[in-house]
């Protein structure tokens, strides 16, 4: 093999800049070496990247079968189906006004999460490209459940092991605001159920999987597991854990999902632009068996309560 890939640390727990790589042009050589900084840090960033959506495509698909998007209010047919547009422009690109459902729906980023956890297999990487960015605010927020695992007392962690979770896209969105999801995409993404505990393969290094959809601990009465699920996302979430990532035009970030949480920060979306487009490489299998009762409980009142403070402006 070549020589090592230059990089540097974004944050002393997570994260690295690769410096120095043109993502269109990575030899196989360089693959495996940004696959295995993947894998050790969790959280990758590529600056001054000049990527249109057919050149980010490419690059995500070297990681293997791309999710596509489940079409929802905000998506635009005017891009292919791998990508994930995260804009406050319209088609016309025209500025979404404060509050129009479009925007409500892509706030439900703001709560920590991990992609695609409510699908039945859940996404391995995502790559966030920024395309147009506000000169202020709109960061996203990096935490590593991997890390925060690692400090949980061995009790906990031993609670934890084979536990099932449920995730339900409809739950999370349903604590930002009622009748957010229509019926139609609601039934397209029913509760799933996801080991609480995942190992990467490649080193074995545990990590807790836990996100806003989580919603249920199969085998435990529903308000014990949501204190559960919050008590492990407040201790992965903790601020002197969290990266937090400020965007400049032409940035590059991939992260871990099987590891990693994540989530945006507001913006002023009645004054600044910010277009971010996405593409999601799938995870390789189920993460856990199936499960005869996936119900899900009602939002409570402790749960909406949280969501309003994950939604708050900072
Ligand atoms: C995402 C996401 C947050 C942001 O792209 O999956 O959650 O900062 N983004 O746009
Ligand atoms: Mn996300």
């Amino acid at each position: 093999m070549g020589a090592a890939l230059e990089t540097r640390p974004l944050h002393p727990l997570l994260g690295v800049e690769i410096v120095g790589v043109d993502v269109r042009r990575v030899d196989a050589d360089v693959f495996e070496r940004i696959v295995g900084a993947f894998d050790e840090h969790s959280v990758l960033l590529f600056r001054g990247q000049r990527l249109d959506d057919e050149a980010q495509i490419a690059f995500s698909r070297r990681f293997g079968p791309l999710e596509t998007t489940i079409r929802t209010v905000v998506s635009q047919t005017r891009y292919r189906q791998e990508i994930s547009n995260l804009a406050n422009v319209d088609a016309d690109d025209r500025l979404i006004p404060a509050g129009d459902t479009r925007n409500l729906f892509n706030a439900g980023n703001q709560m920590w999460h991990t992609d695609s956890s409510f699908k039945r297999v859940p996404a391995l990487a995502s790559l966030l490209s920024g395309r147009e960015v506000p000169p202020e605010g709109g960061e996203t927020e990096f935490a590593s459940m991997r890390v925060a695992y690692e400090r949980l007392p061995d009790a906990t962690r031993r609670f934890l092991e084979d536990k099932v979770a449920i995730h339900s896209f409809e739950y999370s969105r349903g604590l930002v605001g009622e009748g957010l999801l229509s019926p139609e995409y609601a039934a397209q993404v029913p509760p799933v159920p996801q080991a609480l505990v995942r190992a990467n393969p490649a080193h074995g290094r545990k990590a807790f999987f836990v996100a806003s959809h989580a919603c249920e601990i199969v085998g435990m009465p529903t308000d014990e597991a949501r204190a559960l699920l919050r008590d492990l996302l407040a201790r992965a979430t903790a601020p002197e854990l969290v990266y937090t990532h400020r965007w400049r035009p032409g940035d590059l970030a991939m992260w871990d999902n099987r590891c990693v949480l994540h989530r945006g920060r507001p913006w002023n979306e009645s004054r600044y632009r910010r277009v971010m487009h996405r593409t999601t490489v799938a995870g390789d299998g189920p993460t856990a068996p199936d499960v005869a009762e996936v119900a899900v409980a009602p939002a409570r009142e402790a749960d909406v309560a949280w969501c309003r403070t994950q939604l708050e402006t900072a």
